[in-house]
């Protein structure tokens, strides 16, 4: 018997931010999810070599890739995408002393060892900051374009700028902004406020000239439901939030239709069975 499988990936998406805890993997994981309701074919890759969250924020974490030739791993299918994390391969609580170079090669090895099946677009969730795994994934991996998550205040649009920076010297287009914990309405009184000031994001795409794909409030639901492993976009697919992720990934398509057309083709693998 022989087998044919020519996987391909249309579109490739870096998650991205300067600094750290401001919503990357929660972003990636309720894009993921707003795109599969759009009919598309979704993978993720968790790039996180050192803190692997997806597989707990995706629920997850408890299940090992299959191999069916010792050589490609399958992905794990969580709520309809496609995911894989070095977090499934790794003891929970085995710390990750890996220098710059180890973690860029597991993390290609990963992208590539993957048997991704026909995607559409292939979320990519990166670590914080602007460093190796970074650098050598947005120079090795043909990018369609990054996504930047960023919180309001100005620190953290200090570190925005490093990050649009690198993606702009190695020519990967930045796709967008998605402000994340904008705003904060108290779920007791209703009161809107500004816990970490007003406007980043749109500050951001004013001077780059990039669009504002969307801003999410800080809620403490989203919070909640990623620690019980289901997204909010899930969760609650009806709410507010979740309507700010769908926006986001519908202005993420027309965005991405508007790039040149990207197409990665994987060598073409042949399953013989004799
Ligand atoms: N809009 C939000 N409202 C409330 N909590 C949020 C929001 N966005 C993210 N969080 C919570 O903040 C924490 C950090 O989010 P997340 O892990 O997505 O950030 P990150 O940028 O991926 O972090 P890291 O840099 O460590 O990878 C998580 O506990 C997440 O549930
Ligand atoms: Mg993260």
């Amino acid at each position: 018997m022989v087998t044919e499988a020519t996987p391909k990936i249309k579109h490739i998406i870096a998650i991205a931010s300067g600094k750290g805890g401001v919503g990357k993997s929660t972003t990636a994981v309720n894009l993921a999810l707003a795109l599969i309701e759009q009919q598309l074919q979704v993978g993720l890759l968790d790039a996180d070599i050192y803190g692997p969250n997806q597989p707990f924020m995706l629920g997850v974490a408890q299940q090992k890739p299959q191999s069916s030739d010792s050589k490609t791993l399958e992905p794990i299918r969580a709520h309809g995408i496609q995911t894989m994390s070095i977090g499934y391969l790794i003891d929970r609580d085995t710390p990750m002393i890996w220098r710059g170079p180890m973690a860029s090669n597991a993390l290609q090895r990963l992208f590539r060892d993957t048997n991704w099946h026909d995607l559409d677009y292939l979320i990519i969730d990166l670590p914080p900051g602007t460093g190796d795994i970074q650098l050598s994934l947005a120079q090795k991996i043909s990018l369609t374009g990054a996504v930047i998550v960023t919180t309001p205040q100005e620190v953290a649009l200090l570190d925005i700028r490093k990050a649009i920076g690198m993606f702009l010297q190695v020519k990967v287009p930045i796709l967008g902004v998605v402000e994340n914990m904008s705003t904060h309405i108290c779920s007791h009184c209703g009161q809107q406020d500004e816990i970490f000031g007003v406007g980043g994001g749109a500050r951001i795409t004013e001077e780059y000239q990039i669009p504002l794909l969307g801003s999410l409030p800080l809620d403490k639901r989203i919070r909640e439901q990623s620690d019980q492993g289901v997204p909010v976009f899930n969760a609650q697919p009806k709410g507010l939030i979740a309507e700010v992720y769908r926006e986001i990934a519908i202005k993420l398509i027309a965005r991405v239709s508007e790039q040149k057309h990207t197409h990665i083709s994987f060598p073409k693998i042949v399953i013989e069975d004799k």
